[in-house]
């Protein structure tokens, strides 16, 4: 819990409450109304979640207006120059940063929790060839429990469980990619690093070895750094209210991906490179902005505007220096980047974008970084999931840890009819 030192005067009638504030060690504030229905038999409608805190958390801090992203207290951006993804994952999901034989051993611990049971190949190879990649990601890590069934010490259980699942998910990944092409599976090598072993994994051939780039490395370590967590976004949240029913990590981390899968959330950056290559190919852009600001159409620019980040996304800054520093490394001359920096230029000046903060987010210049690695469209968002499952874990373990933890159950007001008699089919 934060501290609580005042409180917030509630008028309801002719009676007077008093509601806790509590306050973040970052000066946040908040008013606790966990007793407010008991006390006055009053509920709060907040639609979207857009002013409820769900949670007290020590994980990760932002700060929408300021443009800032810590996890544990380290800026993000000092994350993605110094540190790897392995160690980010450690960071959160152990608070604090490893000693190099904590590191090492995590490390071994990944590598010999790599493989995954040969019988889950048959379900692979049994979906759909035109499956999601993310629907089918999110059903073989449900189906993981099945395979790797309860430990009977609960401390060990755990340990266990998150490393099968960092480790699994990453090679769940690649396997799916390789199937889906009809390619011989890769299997995980002990000598190769995470992000290495993954690329390995995805693209080495018996025709076509995979040279391994250092950069190219480095640049899926930082795009994963930046998707580690944040904070109680809508996969998250997802994760946490699954695993308040006491589901296992598993079923919750399925959750989490079916919710990141969504075009407002992770999918987003699919759909930006979907929507630059239509503007691409048609030369619609100006189209495109007017529709993105015409109230009666549906359609939004993809990889603009944020729930929380209201002036700028401090992911984006970094993943679009190291897109041009990757595209440059590689040679490659992408006729995607010219259209979104072109389509960025024209709404940062567009009134409409100005006046309803919307800048570009995290996944508007992280499509043409995938692309440049060769992840095909498809699975951009299973980068993602890769990515954020560090940050659900922790999360995750929080919650169950947190001894005041409760069953999610929101409440609602209800609008439907007042009580009415069941009409006979016969006389409706
Ligand atoms: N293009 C055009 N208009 C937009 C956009 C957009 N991308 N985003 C928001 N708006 C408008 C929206 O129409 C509304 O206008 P008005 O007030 O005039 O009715 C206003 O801005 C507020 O929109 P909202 O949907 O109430 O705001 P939100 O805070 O719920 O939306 C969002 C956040 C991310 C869902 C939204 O900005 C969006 O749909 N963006 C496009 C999808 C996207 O890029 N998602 C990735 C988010 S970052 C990755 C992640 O962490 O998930």
């Amino acid at each position: 819990m934060g501290t609580m030192t005042e409180f917030v005067k509630v008028i309801y009638g002719d009676k007077e409450f008093q509601l806790p504030l509590i306050v973040g060690t970052e000066g946040e504030k908040a008013i606790d109304i966990s007793k407010l229905r008991q006390e006055t038999g009053l509920i709060t409608l907040d639609t979207g979640y857009a002013n409820t805190g769900s949670c007290t958390s020590s994980i990760t801090f932002m700060d929408g207006e300021k443009g800032i992203l810590r996890y544990r207290g380290i800026p993000v951006e000092q994350l993605a120059e110094n540190s790897s993804f392995i160690e980010t994952a450690y960071l959160l999901i152990n608070k604090r940063l490893p000693a190099r034989q904590e590191l090492t051993e995590f490390s071994v611990l990944l590598n010999d929790n790599s493989l995954v049971h040969e019988d889950m190949r048959d379900f692979f190879e049994n979906f759909p060839r035109s499956s999601h990649p993310m629907g089918i990601l999110s059903s073989m890590v449900n189906a993981l429990r099945s395979f790797y069934p309860e430990l009977h010490n609960p401390g060990e259980e755990i340990n266990i469980t998150v490393t099968r699942l960092l480790s699994k998910l990453r090679t769940l990944a690649a396997m799916s990619y390789k199937i889906s092409r009809g390619h011989r599976v890769v299997y995980p090598r002990p000598d190769l690093t995470y992000g290495a072993n993954f690329l390995n994994m995805m693209f080495d051939s018996p025709v076509r070895p995979y040279d391994l780039d250092e950069d190219v490395v480095n640049a899926l370590n930082i795009f994963w750094i930046l998707h580690a967590d944040h904070e109680q976004n809508c996969s998250t949240s997802a994760v946490r209210m699954v695993g308040s029913a006491r589901v296992t990590l598993y079923a919750a981390i399925s959750a989490g991906i079916a919710a990141l899968w969504g075009p407002l959330h992770g999918g987003a950056n699919q759909a930006v490179i979907e929507m630059l290559s239509d503007i691409a190919a048609n030369k619609n852009m100006k189209r495109a902005i007017e529709r993105a600001k015409d109230k009666n159409d549906p359609f939004r620019l993809m990889g603009f505007g944020h729930r929380v980040y209201k002036t700028f996304d401090p992911r984006m800054k970094i993943m679009k220096k190291m897109c041009d520093t990757l595209l440059d490394k590689l040679k490659i001359s992408d006729p995607l980047l010219d259209v979104a920096i072109e389509l960025e230029q024209i709404a940062l000046k567009d009134d409409y974008f100005i006046d309803h903060n919307l800048y570009p987010n995290v996944d508007f210049y992280s499509g043409i970084v995938m692309r440049a690695i060769g992840i095909p469209t498809n699975m951009f968002t299973v980068m993602f999931a890769i990515g954020r499952l560090p940050g659900w874990i922790a999360q995750w373990k929080e919650s169950q840890d947190d001894p005041n933890w409760k069953l999610c159950r929101p409440r609602q007001i209800y609008t439907g009819p007042t009580e009415t008699n069941y009409v006979p089919i016969g006389k409706r």
